[in-house]
């Protein structure tokens, strides 16, 4: 295991910043994840030092760049255990999630195929299957939650009918957050002929993942919510189904030729996605977070979070006043203070230097199973101790004062 306290030195935010007048208590790590020394160091590093462009020039500096942004791609590669030619530089998950459901499903689903999501997912993995569904004459339908909020193999099944082509669903959901049985899935669609599309946005920066092992044909994942910087991630594919997906972008960097006449001649994948000037500085700032996270040790970080939600739940669950909706999650902890709007409790929290998520968490159409239109989340990263848990339970037990302040 790790030294958190020693782990805490490493993110500037933690080491001063403070949130009316308190010192941060950052729980918000399903939005976005704080950036360690490293990370800024090696953003700062490219800005400062070798500014070029990627992929454009013959001089050394040009070349000092590509080796760098190239690198990355090794670095992903076994991060997640695949091959280099396998990683494709997006601008985040809504943006890998967008080139799958755009340049996949737009040219292989036909009219009447239907394509299986849930009513967990967030809206990147929801909204780009519905315009392209729109757009083919497909049907998206949903694969139905056991009475938790999990995603069962069971039901997967129940949900496939010979119309099924594509099967989307995140690995850990952004709100419910359960562990779905991606390897079980993928193998029993692949069986049926379906590819599986996993959302990695919550999984990839709390456990490892090993793309051959689960099988899984593509999988998105963003670098901010892994202390790396945003705008920018990954979408992995198999090679084969990488070069049948089409572009959603063209233009320069991605074509070997092309002439008067419209005819073009595109690179292979993963060239053939990245048009245009990437974001280099992130791309490179994202290899930084990979390999930090990779000193700590993934397996050192899905235990220490296992044991500080253990240790939350716990604490919520002798509270009264706490509703929880996902006790035997593994990611974020859903929940409400009784009789308190999520807004004005996330208010209350940020008044003792907490950042929680309050509202829908771009998870809207969940309501349709979870009942309660807005929720508050906690959401942890190996960074977070137990006395910032203690804190925030100090916190939700001031909810009842609140109330009071409130209609008092
Ligand atoms: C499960 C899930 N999928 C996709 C996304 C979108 O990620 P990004 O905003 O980095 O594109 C998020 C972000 O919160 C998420 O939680």
């Amino acid at each position: 295991m790790f030294d958190v306290e020693s782990v805490r030195k490493d993110f500037p935010m933690l080491n001063g910043k403070t949130m009316h007048g308190k010192p941060l208590i950052y729980i918000d790590n399903g939005a976005t994840t704080l950036k360690p020394q490293c990370v800024i160091d090696t953003v700062c590093d490219y800005l400062t030092n070798y500014s070029g462009n990627a992929h454009r020039g013959d001089y050394d500096l040009s070349h000092e760049v590509d080796t760098k942004y190239e690198h990355v791609r090794d670095i992903v590669a076994n991060f997640i255990h695949c091959d280099r030619n396998e990683v494709v530089y997006t601008y985040g998950s809504s943006d890998s999630l967008n080139l799958v459901a755009f340049g996949y499903g737009m040219t292989h689903l036909q009219k009447d195929d239907e394509v299986l999501i849930t009513l967990a997912e967030h809206a990147s993995n929801t909204l780009p299957w519905f315009e392209v569904c729109q757009a083919t004459g497909s049907v998206v339908k949903y694969i139905d939650l056991d009475t938790e909020g999990k995603l069962t193999l069971d039901n997967v099944k129940k949900a496939i009918t010979d119309k099924t082509k594509i099967i989307s669903i995140a690995q850990v959901t952004n709100v419910i957050g359960h562990l779905a049985p991606i390897k079980e899935i993928c193998q029993y669609a692949h069986e049926k002929g379906i590819i599986v599309v996993v959302d990695g946005a919550q999984s990839v920066p709390h456990r490892p993942v090993d793309v051959k092992d689960l099988d899984v044909d593509f999988l998105a994942f963003s670098a901010h919510k892994m202390c790396g910087p945003t705008g920018v991630g990954v979408l992995y594919g198999k090679y084969e189904l990488l070069q049948e997906t089409k572009p959603t972008r063209f233009g320069g960097g991605s074509n070997a030729r092309y002439n008067s006449c419209g005819l073009i001649k595109l690179k292979n994948a993963p060239t053939k996605f990245e048009t245009g000037t990437p974001n280099i500085e992130g791309v490179i700032g994202m290899g930084a977070a990979i390999e930090y996270l990779q000193n700590i040790g993934m397996d050192n970080i899905t235990k220490y979070e296992e044991q500080l939600r253990a240790y939350a739940i716990k604490k919520m669950k002798a509270l009264d006043n706490i509703e929880i909706y996902n006790e035997n999650g593994i990611g974020p902890i859903a929940f409400n203070i009784k009789g308190v709007f999520s807004q004005d409790a996330a208010s209350l929290f940020n008044t003792h230097g907490i950042a929680v998520r309050a509202g829908q968490h771009c998870a809207k159409i969940l309501d349709e199973y979870l009942h309660v239109s807005q929720t508050l989340r906690a959401s942890f990263y190996f960074y977070n101790t137990f006395e910032e848990i203690d804190a925030f339970i100090e916190a939700c037990q001031k909810g009842d004062d609140f109330l009071d302040a409130f209609f008092g």
